[in-house]
């Protein structure tokens, strides 16, 4: 693997200010903020000058003099207070652009190792079809996973499927109440739509009335003391209702290594809580069993986690804590992410201080990364017209018929379904990924496929419009050559793709795919300001011809590496 632009260029500079006898941590380059004066810039001479006792222009005269008898640098200025303005030669830029073409693995992003990295996402009930709130979670975690593992980073993908606890006793109720005649251990025959009322109807008929609570209780209690027949149904549903958002996933592209979910973690509690309270960390409290997780310096002390109710029923909070403990024991991940909803940023942090608390959480970095919510065009959380959440499948299959009335007619019939897919998944995920997660978004199905403005269909349309000048090219005998650096777009262009590296290496610190998002637009843009000022096809020599080939493949790798990031597919036309 070849270091990055930016990498070699801070070696540069962390070489001159070592030799003016200066710290180098701050010897690192950034985007010049004025493109027309330099390439890049480095703002860290200013903070040193103090220490040494020197001028800081002065001292960055001193660099810049060292750096500028550089072949890397056709300039090095100073301005201000103590910028230094880098302007990067020509032979350098396409040094560098050759080599990250050559990257094919990794398009130049640097590989790290940082240990194991588990995601947790998705995160499903049991005979809940998915809806609108689980999107965020799959698309931003996929996308998460995919960050890591282009870095070299290894990564588990877990969803933990709401799969134990009381609504499992509320269905099972259901059910011997619908179904009297049903042989025990036996689910009756029922169709997708039928499981997916099922729950909601129990749980409602549950709030109503206090004799089926209890028979729901009876019915948890049943399966959580090992009664086979219970476990059958239950693990018929489980089976059933998996089978369907497993659906949802692949449509998605979310990609799990494992499915597993509460009940799996159930075995190993009644052992916890033994431990805990043995050592003094789960206490009684008013008949439950709580962990008490606030801090001294708090003004506002974190309510106690609620580790077991005096029925002794299996709670949300419990079984994170033992999962923590599963997967410490049976993967021993450096760091655990979380992508679920930011309303749940209580449960976490409850959940964390209690594992370390107990120790069970030793060596391993937790975070919850949250999101917030899809909107509809009030605002307010997304909802159908009859008022429900909306099933994440219909959501999808809207974008999906919305992609396909905009394909031109001239697709032909057999690539329309496919094209409108990816069109229509390319939308929903650009648009969601386009913002910071924390921040909610309105979903806008209708401006989300437009092929204008920052949209998943206007970059995916970027970069398959590059194949085929690419196609086109190959048609002709054309083919890409060494790579010279003289119009400006084409200086431009190369800048925008070597900051690939930095990109990712930044989206992967801050939990970020926005930044993935951001970055493959403009380099969309940069694109198509190269293409409308330097001729490919029609450029004045062989060599001018070849070197444009070689940007377009190299633009073409980092956009689909980018989009790939994203989640989205590129399709070979459109
Ligand atoms: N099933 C949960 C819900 O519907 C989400 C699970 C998130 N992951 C976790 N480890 N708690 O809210």
């Amino acid at each position: 693997m070849t270091a990055s632009l930016t990498r070699r260029v801070d070696e540069l500079l962390a070489g001159a200010f070592a030799a003016c006898g200066l710290p180098t941590e701050t010897a690192r380059a950034s985007r010049a903020s004025r493109p027309e004066l330099a390439d890049l810039q480095c703002n860290g001479v200013m903070p040193l000058a103090k220490a040494a006792g020197r001028n800081p222009r002065e001292l960055a005269a001193a660099i810049a003099t060292a750096l500028g008898e550089r072949a890397e640098f056709d300039e090095v200025g100073v301005a201000g207070p103590g910028f230094l303005n880098l302007r990067l030669s020509a032979g350098f830029l396409a040094e560098c652009a050759a080599a990250q073409a050559s990257d094919h693995a990794h398009a130049g992003i640097e590989q790290v190792d940082t240990g194991l990295v588990m995601l947790d996402f998705g995160g499903p009930n049991v005979a809940k079809p998915l809806h609108v709130g689980h999107l965020r979670t799959l698309v931003i975690g996929e996308s998460l996973r995919r960050i890591l593992d282009a870095q070299g980073v290894r990564t588990l993908s877990d969803t933990h499927l709401g799969d134990w606890g009381l609504q499992m006793g509320m269905l099972l109720s259901e059910l011997r109440l619908r179904f009297p005649d049903q042989p025990p251990g036996t689910l009756p025959p029922l169709t997708e739509h039928d499981l997916q009322v099922l729950y909601p109807e129990a749980a409602a008929a549950c709030r109503a009335d206090p004799a089926r609570m209890d028979a729901a209780r009876a019915a948890t209690a049943a399966l959580q003391a090992g009664d086979p027949d219970a476990y059958k149904v239950w693990s018929e549903l489980r089976r059933i209702s998996l089978e369907a958002q497993t659906r949802d996933f692949d449509l998605l592209g979310a990609h799990f290594d494992l499915l597993l979910g509460e009940s799996d973690v159930q075995p190993l509690i009644p052992g916890m809580i033994a431990d805990l309270r043995e050592r003094g960390i789960a206490v009684e409290s008013e008949g439950a069993l709580i962990v008490e997780v606030a801090t001294p310096d708090e003004a506002k002390p974190m309510p106690p986690l609620l580790l077991a109710k005096s029925d002794g029923a299996a709670l949300y909070a419990t079984t994170d804590v033992a999962t923590l403990l599963a997967r410490k024991r049976e993967h021993d991940p450096a760091r655990i992410i979380y992508v679920v909803d930011q309303r749940q940023a209580l449960h976490f942090e409850q959940v964390f201080r209690a594992a370390r608390r107990a120790g069970y959480a030793d060596g391993i970095e937790l975070i919850h990364a949250g999101y917030g919510t899809v909107n509809g065009p009030d605002g307010k959380p997304y909802k159908t017209r009859e008022g429900n959440a909306a099933q994440l499948s219909d959501l999808l299959g809207d974008a999906i018929e919305r992609a396909a009335e905009r394909l031109p007619e001239t697709t032909p019939d057999a690539e329309r379904e496919t094209l409108a897919r990816l069109v229509g998944l390319a939308a929903v995920k650009f648009a969601d990924l386009s913002s910071f997660r924390t921040s909610g978004y309105i979903f806008d199905a209708e401006r989300m496929v437009s092929f204008e403005g920052r949209t998943g269909p206007y970059v995916q349309y970027a970069c398959v419009r590059i194949g085929s000048i690419l196609a086109k090219a190959a048609s002709q005998g054309a083919s890409a050559g060494p790579i010279a650096v003289t119009a400006p777009a084409e200086r431009a262009l190369v800048l925008e793709c070597a900051r690939l590296p930095d990109v990712v290496a930044s989206a992967s610190r801050n939990l970020a795919p926005n930044e993935i998002a951001d970055y493959v637009f403009a380099l969309a843009q940069s694109f198509s300001r190269f293409y409308s000022e330097c001729p490919v096809l029609a450029a004045d020599t062989d060599a001018e011809r070849g070197s444009r080939l070689a940007l377009c493949a190299l633009t073409r790798m980092v956009m689909e590496k980018a989009l790939w990031l994203l989640g989205i597919a590129v399709p070979e036309r459109m």
